[in-house]
């Protein structure tokens, strides 16, 4: 009797990860906030009129987030070619549309600000430190290396758009802050990927949470000093500045990894 509810509680389960998994489920989940929302916003909410040292550095932060959504974009994408199982193929086949979206709608925004081809500069407007991140995330994606690029990529790039998105939504103009809520919806979900997806794998090969500490610890130095960098480009006051770096670190506790 216990093997056959272990049974049934195993198919329940492979059943609801296929679920979540899924394009099905991927288009329930943006429907609700693409419709009637193009380029991620509202049409009836208005342009709002910036300062010239706002606009300047809103268009330095925008650029820096671009960073990170090409390479989720270049990441997720390329793990496709080597993810352990379908269900993550077809997943990861949602999150490089999500990535693609996302980087559309921020190299929108930087034109609605008045950059002229924003997708030919914003590499050198950008922040070093993400960049130096990418170059780390790509390699493991080139090494097929499916715990570190998965860790890299949904655990820790996602945490860190998820702090640096949110606390940035507080204080943006109208029109970035809800695209950026919008971003912070499919984001949510990449997360839930990296979680569940390391958890499992972590229970059947505990011995692979030391090497990915040691990948965290590295990877945290790059994420501080993007935050560190770029709070002045957010503008953020003085207050605010540890909050962001401390939810960055709780977010990634919160999924597992923090020690
Ligand atoms: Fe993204
Ligand atoms: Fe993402």
């Amino acid at each position: 009797m216990a093997i056959e509810n272990t049974e049934i509680h195993n198919q329940d389960h492979e059943a609801f990860l296929e679920e979540v998994h899924s394009f099905e489920f991927w288009f329930q989940s943006v429907e609700g906030y693409l419709a009637g929302h193009p380029h991620g916003v509202d049409p009836s909410t208005p342009i709002p009129d910036l300062e010239a040292s706002e606009r300047e550095a809103l268009i330095a932060t925008l650029s820096t987030y671009c960073v990170g959504e090409v390479a989720a974009l270049d990441g997720s994408s390329g793990m496709i070619g080597f993810a352990p199982n379908y269900q993550a193929k077809i997943f990861l086949a949602t999150q490089a549309v999500d990535e693609a979206r996302h980087l559309e709608v921020l190299l929108h925004r930087l034109t609605e600000l008045g950059v002229d081809e924003p997708q030919l500069g914003f590499e050198d407007r950008a922040n070093r430190n993400l960049l130096a991140f990418r170059d780390r995330l790509l390699q493991f994606v080139e090494a097929k290396d499916w715990e570190a690029a998965l860790f890299a990529q949904n655990v820790i790039l996602e945490s860190m758009e998820f702090a640096a998105f949110h606390s940035h939504m507080q204080n943006a103009d109208a029109r970035t802050a809800e695209m950026l809520a919008g971003i912070l919806k499919d984001e949510r979900r990449h997360m839930g990927f990296g979680e569940n997806n390391l958890g499992r794998h972590l229970a059947r090969a505990p011995h692979a949470r030391a090497r990915l500490n040691e990948i965290k610890k590295e990877l945290d130095s790059l994420v501080l000093a993007t935050f560190s960098d770029g709070f002045h480009a957010l503008g953020l006051p003085a207050s605010e500045r540890p909050q962001v770096g401390r939810l960055y670190l709780e977010t990634v506790a919160r999924l597992g990894f923090d020690k």
